[in-house]
């Protein structure tokens, strides 16, 4: 159902690497509330070429960025406002990669030069996005970024090695940049941890199958899906959400007030 939640408002959105990725659902929910934006993605995810399809559906323009690269950002801030006619209203952080969880490394063995990359791909790339858009003052008062976290940054999932940590950091980059920005431009600065959800990254990571279920027993209103994350967000780029900031926002269908639920107890007496 749309309600031009976002009519006139300009953003970017990082991370729609297929149809199943929760920034893809974003981008079609925010055209479908009105909103104008670019696309963008690294490099090297471009080759799949399945954002172009989005960007189609959209009527979006895409700008490459490896979001760690603080010269790629540059070009895609500048480039974003040219496109758009003006300055950025909201900013969607979906990114996470971990060499290490991709090769399979336990958390007694990681491999330091993969945690390190793990930690800037997925974490420090926030500040990198905020920073640049500061500098530019790319950013209109009252707006609004968020970036994805997992439960994972502050309870033990151990499959989620070193990204447990770039979630740690990225929530804490939330509070901190979201001072920054609210005292500046009062842009509100938030994290969604949102449910295990399937797509490239989620199910990346080692026993996903046995975690989804586990929370989706969990929850007593099951796992969010990334549709229900897509709206979730919309929700937080409009102005009905004007002062909520520097949250980690839990999106989990009410598994992390859980202790243990009827379903759980069943399973194990079975
Ligand atoms: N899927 C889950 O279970 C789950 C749960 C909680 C949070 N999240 C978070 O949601 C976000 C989106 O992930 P998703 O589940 O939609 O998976 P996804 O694989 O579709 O998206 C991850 C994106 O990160 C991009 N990326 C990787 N390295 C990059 C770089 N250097 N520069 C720019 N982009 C880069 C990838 O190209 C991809 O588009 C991530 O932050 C992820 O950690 C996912």
């Amino acid at each position: 159902m749309a309600n031009n939640l976002l009519k006139g408002k300009k953003g970017i959105i990082f991370g729609a690497l297929d149809e199943k990725s929760i920034a893809w659902k974003v981008a079609v929910r925010a055209k479908e509330e009105g909103a104008e934006f670019v696309l963008t993605n690294a490099p090297i995810a471009m080759r799949m070429g399945e954002i172009n399809k989005l960007a189609e559906q959209c009527n979006a323009q895409i700008i490459p960025a490896d979001a760690t690269s603080v010269e790629d950002l540059e070009n895609l801030f500048t480039k974003a406002q040219e496109i758009l006619g003006g300055k950025i209203d909201f900013i969607l952080h979906s990114i996470g990669s971990s060499p290490n969880i991709r090769k399979g490394k336990s958390y007694g063995d990681l491999n330091y030069d993969w945690f390190q990359k793990t930690l800037d791909i997925s974490g420090l790339s926030f500040h990198k996005v905020m920073h640049v858009a500061e500098k530019q003052d790319a950013l209109n008062e009252w707006g609004s970024v968020v970036a994805l976290s997992y439960i994972a940054a502050q309870r033990v999932f151990p499959d989620y090695t070193d990204m447990s940590h770039a979630k740690a950091l990225l929530e804490s980059i939330a509070r901190n940049y979201g001072y920054r920005l609210g005292r500046m431009k009062k842009v509100r600065v938030n994290t969604i941890s949102q449910s295990p959800t399937k797509t490239t990254a989620g199910t990346g990571v080692g026993g996903f199958d046995a975690f989804y279920d586990y929370a989706d027993k969990m929850s007593p209103l099951g796992n969010a899906s990334a549709e229900d994350c897509a709206n979730y967000t919309i929700s937080l780029f409009s102005d009905l959400t004007r002062m909520v900031t520097m949250q980690n926002l839990m999106h989990d269908g009410g598994f992390s007030s859980m202790g243990i639920s009827e379903d759980i107890v069943d399973m194990i007496s079975k």
